[in-house]
């Protein structure tokens, strides 16, 4: 479960109101998709989620647990890919991959299980002992991906991670978020790809300049906003708030 209570983030002395008091509950179980357009806030809120960023004000809240008041308890229990991951160039897969493993002090027979089935998974086994400055962008997606599940971790926290992936790739990795959820985890992702967000959520957030626009099941938002597709959601909320704000 996740709780976001009043989050807010302002950044430096221009005060840019990145997240403006954002409220949400995201039960276990929930495949939550996190939609709005560049710069309404996604990956910063994602960031005070992590425990990478402090927020400006409010908490972000994770199994009971808050991320700012107790975020080594709190980080334990998240599994975190980045938006275009910054891994180790000079260590190998398996050497990323124990690391990781390491500091979530993973027992050696976990840690094995879990690698072996995800390498196998992402079909990056044969990779695994190559160092990651050779790898692909998209094999790196895949191992950060893997890095995130080593600890087999309650909440599954991924930015953008369709990104850099393959057909295939993308098809495993909605698969074992799907996986996820049916064994009670809870998954929190963002996304430009509405079709993506659409066939796979239980239910969606549209942000728009760092305020929640609207929440709710695919079905609930398009009787709200009587639009089919939610891309016509998308564009008809994203556009109401700008004017709004505008004005
Ligand atoms: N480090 C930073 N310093 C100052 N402003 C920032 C910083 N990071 C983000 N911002 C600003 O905060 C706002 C939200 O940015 P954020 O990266 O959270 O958006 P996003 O929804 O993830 O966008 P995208 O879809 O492009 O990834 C933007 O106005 C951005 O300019
Ligand atoms: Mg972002």
């Amino acid at each position: 479960m996740i709780e976001f209570l009043d989050l807010t983030k302002t950044y430096g002395k221009s005060g840019t109101m990145a997240v403006d008091h954002l409220n949400l509950k995201v039960e276990s179980g929930e495949l939550f998709g996190f939609i709005g357009p560049n710069g309404a806030g996604k990956t910063t809120t994602i960031k005070m989620l992590t425990g990478i960023l402090t927020p400006t004000s409010g908490e972000a809240v994770i199994e009971g647990i808050s991320m700012q008041r107790e975020p080594m308890k709190a980080k334990r229990m998240i599994g975190f890919v980045p938006d275009g991951a910054d891994l180790f160039d000079r260590l190998t897969g398996f050497e990323y991959l124990n690391f990781i493993a390491d500091i979530f002090e993973v027992s050696a027979a976990d840690r094995k299980a879990r690698m072996e089935k995800y390498l196998e998974l992402f079909e990056l086994t044969g990779d695994a002992g190559n160092q990651i400055r050779s790898y692909s962008k998209g094999m790196r997606q895949k191992l950060a991906t893997i890095g995130a599940l080593i600890h087999d971790p309650q909440i599954w926290v991924l930015d953008e991670p369709m990104m850099g992936l393959d057909p295939r790739a993308a098809f495993l990795l909605k698969e074992e978020m799907r996986k996820q959820c049916e064994a009670g985890k809870t998954v929190f992702f963002s996304t430009h790809v509405l079709e993506v967000a659409e066939k796979l959520c239980t239910r969606i957030a549209v942000i728009n300049k760092g305020k929640l626009a609207a929440v709710g099941t695919l079905e609930a938002l398009q009787g709200q906003e009587h639009a089919e597709s939610l891309e016509d959601i998308f564009l008809e909320l994203t556009q109401k708030s700008g004017d709004g704000e505008s004005e």
